[in-house]
């Protein structure tokens, strides 16, 4: 059991971080981490962090003391024009500092509408080093899930993952639809994992050697496609 496999198991336990996560999606979490390899320099990015929920265990995969970004629009909730959650820096941060395995030091929580905020913006937050886990769970419109894939894909370390969530939600359709709009544009960044209501993707250059790790990591039910990209089905 690596550590982050330890603390993990305690937090998945911890019902005082408030947010709409499926359990099972830490498994995700425990696989990155073991195909990224546990050392990795980087930070991570969430965009949509409500109270922290997710965000906070993707950033106990930091062992490096890289600054990871939480991106919100925390208290300008008007900004939020399809109330998908309701963020709150001040719960946030309280529980980066009761719950977070760095206790939020190298943390910034960047108030900012992912649909306007420049790649650029989003890097000198982080001292200008790209990501290496970067989860999507912002406003779920179509229109939010291209362009927060758009972001996401600019600010991404080489090997590095992108989680999208609700990928499967029927009350947030905007996300599928979003999601194989952008497929059919052929990107660099194809899927590689469904499962636990969320879709996890890499860069094409980095896939086959990540398909082999997540085919030895996870409990693959089966292989489907999507936009006639392959898919490990979890
Ligand atoms: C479903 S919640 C996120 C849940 C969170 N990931 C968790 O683990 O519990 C969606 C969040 O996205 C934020 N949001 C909505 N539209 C946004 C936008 N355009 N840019 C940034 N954040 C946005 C909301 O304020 C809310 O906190």
């Amino acid at each position: 059991m690596t550590d982050l496999n330890v603390w993990l198991a305690a937090y998945r336990d911890e019902r005082s971080v408030e947010g709409w996560l499926d359990p099972k999606a830490f498994d995700f979490v425990l696989a990155m981490d073991a195909a990224l390899g546990s050392d990795m320099p980087g930070g991570v990015l969430e965009i949509g962090v409500h109270h922290g929920r997710f965000f906070i265990a993707l950033n106990a995969m930091v062992s490096d003391g890289s600054t990871s970004v939480a991106l919100d629009v925390f208290d300008a909730q008007h900004l939020n024009i399809d109330q998908s959650g309701r963020g709150s820096h001040s719960r946030f941060q309280e529980n980066l500092k009761l719950f977070d395995r760095h206790g939020g030091e190298n943390v910034r929580a960047l108030e900012a509408d992912s649909t306007t905020i420049t790649p650029e913006e989003v890097l000198a937050c982080a001292g200008g080093r790209r990501f290496k886990v970067i989860s999507i769970d912002g406003g779920h419109t179509a229109e939010h899930t291209i362009s927060d894939l758009q972001l996401s894909k600019a600010v991404l370390a080489q090997e590095g993952f992108i989680v999208v969530d609700d990928i499967l939600n029927r009350h947030w359709l905007g996300v599928i639809d979003g999601v194989t709009q952008y497929l059919r544009t052929r990107p660099s960044l194809w899927p590689l994992a469904i499962g636990h209501n969320k879709l996890v993707m890499c860069r094409m250059s980095a896939w086959a050697r990540h398909r082999d790790s997540f085919a030895n990591l996870c409990d693959i039910r089966k292989s489907s496609r999507l936009c006639g990209y392959e898919i490990l089905v979890v």
